[in-house]
């Protein structure tokens, strides 16, 4: 047997089905036991030189698994999303998260086969922590449905439609019926950005013919009624198909109900929401003049405040399964050229870092266990995109990626402390219990008692499986 590297000692691992004091033993890049605080292997590991990480007070989680981010990504010819590959994954490290999964895009024209080697190519050794890809499908043809078959067969087992952005990604209902039938028989999981873009420009364009052009009314422009409308089609299309369906970035009450009524018809539907979506909202951070509303465009809109509530009910009751950040930041000097129009705004927010700790919070606020965080922000996002049990969970076998967590410190949340490479923060002056404390990656430290250790490069490309969630 080889001998320990690291033991994780006196904390409390937390899993799908709560804490217990045990304590890590890593070997090389794995984990390669759990024990029992003083049993034989604790103690032989200890005494055989490896490091010993003390987690007294702390949890010990499972390396968190972010599935939709968007680092440095041209969202027009004057705005680039603001982190690299190279901060935004330190970024997230920082917060706790030890996988990300990003997006490689398909224009109109364009061979996904090329979007992906290009994505790829940007990676490339670049990454703090391991990464994936999902394709997202600007241009669904005959060549780009057959491509999708050798993608798959490479460990890219995800596909991102949208029913939003007509003239940029939008696809119609037919490309998207052909295009979940393709991932229905490849066993790939279609995921879908469900906002009625049609209608939606129609109201944009309105808007700012009248010379509604503030920030507010990218929200008006965007009811949740026509984020429900979209869920509601894309899982009658899915039901058709005989495919499985993931509903990114879920924002609204409309929606929600939605998802619940096609889990209880059976189907195999499963949505994931963002921090900005349970803490954020239209009329507090959306409705401000200049910059401080540019800062909060994204899209699906900040909804009203009483959504809080349903979205976590949601998490609650598993219908909604993730909790993803969609990072895409932009700087105020990009978000500011939407200082006429809201329709020019890049849009997009900043959370690759916080999370972890957002989410912490709700257990500490009584809206979810510590077994659900650990659940929506780990272990189901690893298993719905075929990547567990290599991640999502702290086991023998599983990657030593881990989080030594401190619940007992409490920190302020701001540009001047964050590492995201974003000027400023929506998160400005929020009081978070609770703060990551260590970080490893594959039994490497990234983030070692609150010093950044790691390496650009360290992370590695994930080939993933099928998903093992989906019937
Ligand atoms: O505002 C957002 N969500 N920007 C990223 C693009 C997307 O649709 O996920
Ligand atoms: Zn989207
Ligand atoms: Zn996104």
């Amino acid at each position: 047997m080889s001998s320990a590297d690291v033991i994780i000692t006196g904390g409390r691992v937390v899993s799908t089905s709560g804490a217990t004091a045990a304590d890590v033993i890593i070997e090389g890049e794995r984990i390669a036991a759990v024990v029992a605080p003083g049993s034989a292997a604790a103690t032989a590991a200890e005494s055989g030189g490896a490091r010993i990480v003390d987690a007294t007070g702390c949890y010990v989680v499972p390396g968190g698994v972010d599935v939709h981010t968007h680092l440095q990504l041209p969202m027009s010819p004057d705005a680039t999303s603001s982190d690299t590959f190279a901060t935004g994954t330190a970024a997230a490290a920082w917060g706790g998260t030890t996988t990300i999964i990003d997006f490689a895009g398909q224009m109109k024209g364009m061979h996904v086969r090329d979007a992906v080697e290009e994505r790829l190519a940007e990676a490339d050794g670049q990454c703090t922590i391991d990464y994936g890809f999902h394709l997202s499908m600007g241009d669904i043809d005959e060549i780009a449905l057959k491509e999708m078959g050798t993608l798959a067969d490479e460990g890219l087992t995800s596909f991102k439609f949208f029913m939003a952005y007509p003239g940029v990604y939008y696809s119609d209902d037919g490309r998207l019926l052909q295009a979940m039938q393709r991932t229905a028989e490849l066993g790939a999981l279609a995921m879908m950005h469900a906002e009625n873009g049609i209608a939606i420009d129609v109201l944009r364009d309105q808007a700012a013919a009248r010379g509604d052009t503030g920030s507010i009314w990218h929200g008006r422009t965007r009811p949740s009624r026509l984020e429900g409308e979209a869920v509601h089609r894309a899982a009658a299309l899915a039901e058709v198909a005989g495919a499985p369906l993931y509903i990114v970035h879920l924002s609204s009450s409309d929606a929600l109900e939605q998802v619940s009524w096609a889990r209880q018809r059976g189907l195999n539907v499963f949505a994931e929401t963002c921090p900005q979506y349970l803490y954020l909202s239209i009329d507090e951070h959306l409705d401000q003049p200049g910059i401080d509303g540019l800062r909060h465009i994204c899209s699906p809109p900040l909804r009203e405040r009483d959504t809080h509530d349903t979205l976590w009910q949601g998490l609650r009751r598993d219908e909604l399964a993730v909790v993803s950040t969609d990072h895409c930041p932009f700087c105020d000097n990009e978000k500011l050229l939407g200082t006429d129009d809201f329709r020019v705004t890049p849009n997009g927010l900043g959370s690759i870092e916080h999370r972890m700790d957002l989410i912490h919070a709700g257990v500490i606020a009584g809206e979810i266990s510590l077994a659900r965080w650990v659940e929506t922000c780990s272990t189901t996002p690893a298993r719905l995109f075929g990547m567990y049990p290599q991640k999502g969970v702290i086991a023998p076998g599983s990657d030593a990626d881990v989080v030594v967590y401190d619940p007992n410190v409490t920190q302020t949340l701001g540009a001047d402390t964050h590492h995201m490479n974003l000027d400023h923060s929506v998160w400005e002056g929020i009081e978070m219990p609770g703060q990551v404390r260590t970080v490893l990656s594959r039994g490497s430290f990234v983030i070692d008692n609150r010093s950044y250790v790691g390496r650009a490069g360290h992370g590695r490309y994930l080939r993933r499986d099928l998903s093992d969630l989906l019937v």
